[in-house]
């Protein structure tokens, strides 16, 4: 395995991350922040450990995993290696406020009020421990966002050095131009769903605005929630429906052709397109997290690249 992980500059920013990133939304082992032990905080830190010795350089992370718990999790391994915090790019979210939350009324909903951005971030940093945030994103469209008082939040916490680059995350492409219209700032990274079971962001305009404007696309659930591998924990509502048995065979052929595993095909499939992706590796088991990175070795050819999208269509292309 090569020493390092290849970086890549995220969007047109000087910010480099590695070529696979980290995902800490399963760190704490549970959804429910009720439910976290020390003994479920410690295999999060595990993995953490487990990810940046494999060279993982990328954190991803979100206010909402866990409610606040992937963040801790993370934050007492940035302590606990004080070294660590100069070499990795440490990215979350903010902007999903959850039920019951201020109000044990409130329905769970979507926020980008200006007041709730910065507010939000705030608690992130503190979580995390950390000085400023790289990478900040806005995790799900608000459906009442007004793009301007977006733009002034985002002003109002770069200036305050409190967050080094801006992102989105499952925007439509259309929303991505009607917030970076008002945006100072370029938009650095756009998160969506990409995977062999989740083909939308290169027929609906995603990838092709990544391309346009320097955006580099991050694919959460790069594995289908597990569904491609070894089996999946816990799956989104969507994805319960998806059907990988439909590409399986063709992907275990080339793995077996190509002497890797079924996994490292997966993700080299996300890495060869051109718009760059950076999958975000949800494991927590420490030879799983090694085992994804592999992935960065792996070039696969146009033909082995067409023969899984064409077997994940699960039709011929027209
Ligand atoms: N922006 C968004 O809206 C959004 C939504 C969802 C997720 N995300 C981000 O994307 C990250 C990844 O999502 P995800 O966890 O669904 O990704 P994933 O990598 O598709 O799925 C991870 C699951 O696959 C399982 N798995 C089984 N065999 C595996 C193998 N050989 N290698 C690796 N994993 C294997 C893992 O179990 P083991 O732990 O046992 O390996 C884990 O439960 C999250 O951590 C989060 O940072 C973002």
């Amino acid at each position: 395995m090569r020493e390092i992980m290849r970086t890549i500059p995220l969007g047109v920013s000087k910010i480099n991350g590695s070529r696979l990133a980290y995902g800490c939304w399963r760190l704490a082992g549970t959804w429910d922040p009720a439910e976290v032990t020390p003994a479920s905080r410690e295999a999060g830190r595990k993995a953490v450990l487990a990810a940046y010795e494999a060279g993982y350089t990328l954190f991803d992370n979100a206010d909402i995993y866990c409610r606040g718990e992937a963040e801790r999790i993370l934050g007492a391994v940035l302590k606990e290696i004080p070294a660590m915090r100069e070499r990795v790019v440490i990215a979350t979210k903010g902007g999903i406020r959850p039920a019951g939350e201020p109000d044990a009324n409130a329905p769970s909903r979507y926020d980008f009020s200006a007041k709730h951005i910065i507010h939000a971030c705030e608690q992130s940093l503190k979580r995390l421990g950390i000085e400023t945030i790289d990478v900040y994103m806005l995790h799900r469209p608000d459906y009442l966002a007004d793009a301007a008082e977006i733009a002034q939040a985002f002003s109002q916490l770069k200036d305050a050095g409190k967050v080094r680059a801006f992102g989105v995350s499952n925007f439509r492409p259309t929303l991505v131009t009607a917030l970076q219209v008002v945006c100072p700032m370029p938009l650095v990274v756009h998160q969506v769903e990409i995977s062999l079971a989740r083909l939308d962001a290169f027929t609906d305009g995603t990838l092709d605005q990544c391309l346009i404007e320097g955006i580099t696309p991050m694919a959460w659930s790069p594995l289908a929630g597990g569904l491609i591998g070894a089996g999946a924990k816990r799956l989104l509502p969507a994805q319960e429906t998806y059907r990988p048995e439909k590409f399986l065979p063709a992907l275990d052929a080339i793995a077996k052709a190509r002497g890797v595993s079924r996994i490292t095909v997966a993700l080299a499939w996300l890495l060869r397109h051109p718009s760059k992706i950076i999958p975000v590796i949800g494991s927590t088991n420490p030879e799983h997290i090694r085992e994804a990175a592999r992935a960065d070795e792996l070039e696969l050819t146009r033909e082995e690249w067409y023969r899984l999208l064409i077997a994940a269509r699960g039709e011929p292309l027209p």
